[in-house]
């Protein structure tokens, strides 16, 4: 038998912070004052990991399966994005070996929430929660995030077939 075409992908995301907003990470909901701006629930960190699937197939973005300007897509849930760039990813004929993640947010402390968001995104994806991280940082109180103008998420996926 051959080895395996082993393939990674890239997802980033940012959204602006406002007052009256959820703050939604991989699918909890963080108690928080302020939450993500946005045409869905703006769960920076499911976008970025839609994205990091979608790039290791080569299947496009998550833009090009879900355009915002769609009024289906309004205030939608995005773990519906991430199951379908999963199911996507799966018809191509891969299996999802792990993903890596990180949520860059300069408050509120996430690090109580990882094992709930990781658990979140491995029952969508489907995965085993050992294929799935989430780490934190901070940016340093430097720039838009620092300054707590807006968040970011960066994942990476990395698929087998
Ligand atoms: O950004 P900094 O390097 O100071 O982050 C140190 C640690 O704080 C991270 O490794 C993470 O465990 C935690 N953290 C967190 N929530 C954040 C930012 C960082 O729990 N919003
Ligand atoms: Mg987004």
């Amino acid at each position: 038998m051959s080895a395996p075409e082993v393939r990674t992908g890239l997802g980033w995301d940012v959204h602006r912070l406002a007052a009256g907003r959820p703050l939604i990470l991989g699918g909890v909901a963080i108690a928080w004052d302020f939450g993500l701006e946005g045409h869905s629930d703006a769960d920076i960190l499911s976008h970025a990991i839609t994205d990091a699937l979608l790039g290791a197939a080569a299947l496009g973005d998550i833009g090009m399966h879900f355009p915002d300007t769609d009024p289906r897509w309004k205030g939608a849930d995005s773990a519906q994005f991430l199951a379908h760039a999963a199911a996507l990813v799966r018809n191509a004929g891969y299996r999802i070996v792990n993903i890596d993640s990180t949520v860059i947010l300069e408050r509120p402390k996430l690090k109580d929430y990882r094992i709930a968001i990781r658990e979140s995104l491995a029952r969508t994806l489907g995965l085993d929660v050992e294929r799935v991280s989430v780490k934190f940082k901070t940016a340093e109180r430097v720039g838009p995030v620092g300054e707590g103008l807006s968040a970011e998420a960066q994942a990476i996926a990395t698929i087998a077939r």
